[in-house]
């Protein structure tokens, strides 16, 4: 395993004049409208331990007043624990000095606001070089980096708006640039698309993806939509009053909430549409191969079903009946080529398709349909009860092989 970019340790933040004396209360676990009333202080976060891959997209999701800000805040320092260790990249940044602390955020981490913070008597040309402008990189080398990202944010032909004459997702288009300009290892995100409309919001959500997909930057984004969490996320942390209630993939959020707060946010996900192939799949199994009738049939003798997938030379053939073996076991013909001709080449999957799209190829097929990878490997089995159990909310037993990142 590598070690994570972003190391979240006994995390504790308390609001309020006097935080270290209500420690103990916190510690104790006691609600945290009791220490308000009793206090006056406000438990921001409790007991936060979480490790962020480099290259991922983290999302922290919960209600409103449950802790996303001040848990993204203390990524870059914006607040100081009360408690506990934030490090990035190994570094303690509750320990930089007023110098490093300025660095960090300068060439290290970018945020983008809900607001958008575009400066308004400056041309969108400006305030995405802005970054550019605050690290003294001369004039044409910052325009010119600018005007590549607001290309690639598709705002080519704006450089010379100001940010009011542009509607909400262009001007957030803006603020994803600007953040990306000074080329940083890690985006913060907080609630950067809440403000958009369905539409322009989904279509900022792709736009992420695929830039993700490219610059494989750690995001750590925060919303209190679970259908963005899950569309964006490769690992999903829930807030409840400051503390975790879980950190999963989403697939595991969604078929294994961890309690009724969880369970409350993931009741009316339309499940067929969120998970996909590869996060609910099965083991792969009954991989025949044998290059003969012969081996093929002892092959299967150990096996439960009366059926294998044959695999020659890596490529998915079809599959072979127990009862086509037997039939052809009679005949003389043992070469590979006698096997190969008994494979019903019927449907497959990969790993990336949603459930939704699933369905009626395993509804279609009379045995579980294989899942193949993109080079053709063999990494799973879905059957058309797999599906209806997920899908009726059964618990799962899905292989949870970390193919979510898969999907997009
Ligand atoms: N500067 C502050 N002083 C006192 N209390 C604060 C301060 N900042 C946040 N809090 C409290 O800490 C808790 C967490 O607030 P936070 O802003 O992190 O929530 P959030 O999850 O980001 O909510 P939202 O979805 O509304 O943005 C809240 O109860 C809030 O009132
Ligand atoms: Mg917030």
């Amino acid at each position: 395993m590598t070690e994570p970019l972003i190391r979240i340790e006994d995390l504790y933040k308390v609001f309020g004049p006097s935080p270290e004396t209500v420690m103990p209360m916190v510690r104790e676990g006691r609600p945290k409208d009791d220490i308000l009333a009793e206090t006056g202080h406000t438990v921001g976060l409790r007991d936060i331990n979480l490790d962020i891959d480099r290259g991922s997209i983290f999302v922290i999701m919960g209600l409103s007043g449950s802790g996303k800000s001040t848990l993204i805040r203390h990524l870059n320092r914006l607040i100081d624990p009360t408690e506990g260790a934030v490090t990035v990249g190994g570094v303690d940044v509750t320990r930089l000095t007023p110098p490093e602390l300025r660095d960090l955020r300068r060439y290290k981490m970018s945020m983008v606001f809900q607001r958008f913070g575009l400066l308004p008597h400056r041309t969108v040309l400006q305030n995405v070089a802005f970054g550019l402008t605050i690290q003294q990189v001369e004039t044409a080398g910052r325009n010119e980096k600018a005007r590549k990202w607001l290309r690639t944010v598709g705002l080519e032909g704006y450089e010379d708006q100001y940010p009011a004459q542009l509607s909400g997702g262009e001007q957030q288009r803006v603020g994803l640039a600007r953040a990306l300009c000074t080329d940083p290892e890690i985006l913060l995100m907080d609630e950067a698309f809440s403000a958009l409309d369905p539409l322009i919001r989904s279509d900022l959500q792709k736009q992420l993806l695929e830039l993700h997909r490219r610059l494989r930057k750690t995001i750590v984004f925060i919303t209190h939509d679970l259908d963005e969490a899950l569309r964006l996320g490769d690992r999903i942390a829930i807030l409840k009053d400051g503390a975790l209630s879980q950190v999963g993939r989403p697939e595991e959020i969604l078929l294994s909430p961890a309690d009724s707060y969880v369970e409350a946010f993931v009741r009316d996900v339309n499940r067929a549409r969120a998970l996909t192939v590869g996060a609910v799949m099965k083991a792969p199994v009954r991989r025949l191969t044998a290059t003969t009738i012969g081996g093929a049939l002892a092959q299967m003798r150990d096996w439960p079903g009366t059926f294998g997938y044959l695999f020659q030379d890596n490529r998915y053939r079809g599959v072979v009946t127990q009862d086509a073996l037997k039939d052809a076991d009679s005949g003389s013909d043992t070469s590979d080529h006698a096997l190969t001709g008994l494979a019903v080449r019927g449907p497959t999957l990969t790993p990336d398709i949603s459930l939704q799209d699933a369905l009626p190829v395993v509804l279609e097929s009379a045995f579980p349909v294989p899942v193949l990878s993109r080079d053709g490997g063999y990494t799973g089995i879905l059957s058309a009860k797999d599906v209806a159990g997920i899908l009726a909310g059964a618990d799962s037993t899905a292989m949870g092989n970390g193919h979510a990142t898969e999907r997009r």
